[in-house]
């Protein structure tokens, strides 16, 4: 089954202020290559080779002088796509529909940072009959993510940055989907902090009960805040792997 890879990597990168005033988050240096390398790498890695950037905001058009058709990643070419304003990361996806042309999807956030591949996750969801399979990683701090609650094995809900977490288990940024996910952001209500999110989206897999995951194996990082952006520069410099492509 042919699956198709897209790249978030839009946003103002508010919490970043003042190194996002300049330039776009996903552009910035994780250790030895702009952060955007990174979940581009991870998608190939796993055997994808249709890429979509979508991004968006006053430095879109520096992606294309930095990633161009995307030799360095072996890559013939890359599609771009730009979001306007600030709508949210299930509503930066909706932009994908075009390209997705009713293939499936695998989603990741252009500031997730990993350590191994997601090739096994992947040709199981290549084998899944239809609906979402996402990534869970237990972390320390997991009322900053989405945030998954389990009964045994199985997922019975999913909360967005709760005060209190049910789990130490939360969402990353990668997710895979099958065609459905257009219809169900379609129907999304803007959330409190005014945007289409990702987690109502699983959520809404969940109900269907479409929804399978896997624990991400080896060590993951968002780089979105200064502590994790700090953290994301400490795992790459400190993993020989991620070295080893520092040329
Ligand atoms: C987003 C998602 C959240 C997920 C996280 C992973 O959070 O909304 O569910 O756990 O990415 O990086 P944000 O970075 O928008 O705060």
């Amino acid at each position: 089954m042919r699956l198709k890879g897209v790249v978030l990597a839009g946003g103002l990168g508010k919490r970043l202020h003042p190194l996002t005033k300049i330039t776009n988050k996903h552009l910035l240096p994780v250790f030895c290559k702009p952060m955007i390398y990174y979940p581009i790498q991870t998608l190939v890695d796993a055997g994808i080779k249709d890429i979509l950037i979508v991004t968006g905001g006053r430095h879109a058009g520096e992606f294309l002088r930095l990633l161009g058709n995307g030799a360095e990643f072996g890559l013939k070419h890359i599609n771009y796509t730009y979001q306007e304003g600030e709508g949210g990361i299930a509503e930066a996806l909706s932009l994908a529909e075009h390209f997705a042309d009713n293939d499936r999807i695998v989603v990741i956030l252009g500031d997730n940072i990993i350590e191994k591949g997601i090739k096994r996750s992947v040709d199981e969801f290549r084998l899944q009959p239809k609906g979402a399979k996402i990534l869970i990683k237990k972390v320390d701090d997991p009322e900053r993510f989405g945030v998954v609650e389990l009964e045994g094995k199985r997922i019975v809900s999913i909360e967005e940055k709760p005060k209190k977490a049910k789990s130490d288990y939360i969402v990353t940024g990668i997710y895979m989907y099958d065609n459905q996910v257009f219809d169900i952001i379609k129907g999304l209500k803007p959330s409190k902090r005014g945007e289409l999110e990702i987690t109502d989206v699983n959520n809404a897999y969940l109900k269907k009960r479409e929804l399978t995951y896997s624990i991400l194996d080896g060590w993951w990082t968002d780089s979105g805040t200064f502590d994790s952006l700090l953290r994301a520069n400490n795992l790459v410099a400190k993993s020989e792997a991620k070295r080893a492509n520092c040329i």
